[in-house]
């Protein structure tokens, strides 16, 4: 289309990928693969209160419009007891609602960064951030997590990663795929840090009440912390297993002064969209009691197939299964000798059985794939059986 100008921040690549031709193949001879990427609680046969959910939303005062920018109170209060339940001392002035944790992303990068500059992501990780930062002309650039015995953070990549125009340094807790949670060295290291270069820390938390194999030195959550500059990021699409609500969070944490100037920035620019629907906010102290139930469940299922994976594991000695410290995918690496894309089409298209590639997360080094652990029990150890018959012993 040649006739208007477009922005390029607003530009990517459309091409789908092999992965992707492969999967419509399939569709086009009906051949639906067993799935074993499914990580929408919703479509994995999750036992949700579906009469509490709806009554929740359907309060008699959603009819009434009371814009807030930072969010309706009592969600902010129930928000606040949700991390103070956890230890973390929040209060709900801290709090602000947005709609997605994308959008809680969105608004960071707004607030922190003018364009060009650089906000700095861990790899592997999460794809999404790369069009997050495009998306408000920032620059995305990757520091290491490395794997030895467990991941943690190459500090030195960090450091050599940050120049005048970094803003902000931002830590998936635990990460996803890789489930490794944040370490009390790495988050005294991080503070200092960040107090050096004036960056402020954006810690993702979506995955963080789902702890599997967790280490003593773990830290679950910083919210709340007054130590320094951070902002936590989390949301009911993963608390309590319902992203079809739209209701997410931010958290400012930091010195007294820091959370004044921040909040209120970030109030001016949740005002200008008012993105969050007043049913979510009114039923939202209710979603976040019945994380309980959706918690209770999918924690149980993550470990049910955490097992079964290791048992696969257990029998493939040139396959590596990496330890899961939480969230809600598994790392599995592969003999060396063939691509990891190779492997996840051969896997597709003659087993009928989907898997992610590491690439798709940023992995370097040995070939791996991601499964995710929420599948149905059932479908995963139908598509484990899968993998097992295709991987060498
Ligand atoms: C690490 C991480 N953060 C944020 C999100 C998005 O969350 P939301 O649905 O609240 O936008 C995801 C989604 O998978 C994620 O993996």
């Amino acid at each position: 289309m040649g006739y208007v100008y477009l922005s390029r921040r607003a530009t990517f690549e459309s091409t789908p990928n092999p992965i992707a031709l492969a999967l419509e193949r399939l569709q086009k001879r009906g051949i639906k693969p067993l799935d074993l990427t499914q990580s929408n609680p919703t479509l994995a046969g999750f036992r949700y209160r579906d009469d509490a959910i709806r009554a929740a939303v359907s309060a008699p005062d959603v009819m009434i419009y009371r814009p807030s920018p930072e969010g309706a109170w009592q969600a902010r209060q129930a928000i606040a007891e949700y991390y103070r339940e956890r230890g973390c001392p929040v209060e709900p002035e801290a709090v602000l609602l947005v709609s997605g944790t994308s959008e809680g992303y969105a608004y960071l990068f707004k607030l922190l960064g003018d364009p060009g500059d650089v906000v700095l992501v861990p790899k592997p990780s999460y794809p999404l951030l790369e069009y997050l930062a495009t998306l408000e002309s920032l620059e995305l650039r990757r520091y290491e997590l490395v794997f030895c015995d467990r991941w943690q953070i190459d500090f030195d990549s960090l450091e050599y990663a940050i120049d005048d125009r970094t803003r902000a340094i931002v830590i998936i807790n635990p990460n996803n795929p890789t489930g490794s949670y944040l370490k009390r060295v790495e988050l005294v290291s991080l503070l200092e840090l960040a107090r050096a270069r004036h960056l402020v820390l954006v810690v993702d938390e979506v995955f963080s009440d789902f702890p599997l194999e967790l280490p003593p030195d773990a830290v679950t959550s910083v919210a709340g912390l007054d130590a320094g500059p951070i902002i936590v990021l989390s949301g009911l699409s993963k608390v309590a297993g319902l992203p079809q609500m739209k209701a997410s969070w931010l958290v400012v944490g930091g010195p007294n002064d820091f959370r004044r100037e921040i909040t209120g920035r970030l109030a001016f620019i949740a005002d200008t969209y008012l993105t969050v629907g007043t049913p979510v906010q009114a039923g939202l102290p209710v979603l976040l009691e019945l994380r309980r139930e959706f918690q209770a469940q999918a924690r149980e299922r993550l470990r049910h197939n955490l097992e079964r994976l290791r048992a696969l594991a257990a029998t493939k000695s040139a396959c590596r299964l990496l330890p899961v410290e939480g969230g809600w995918y598994a790392v599995l690496q592969l003999p060396p000798g063939i691509d990891e894309e190779s492997w996840v089409l051969a896997l597709l298209e003659e087993e009928h059985v989907l898997v992610h590639p590491g690439y798709f997360y940023d992995f370097a080094g040995a070939a791996c794939i991601i499964v995710s652990l929420l599948c149905e029990p059932a479908e995963f150890e139908a598509g484990l059986e899968r993998l097992g018959r295709h991987l060498p012993a």
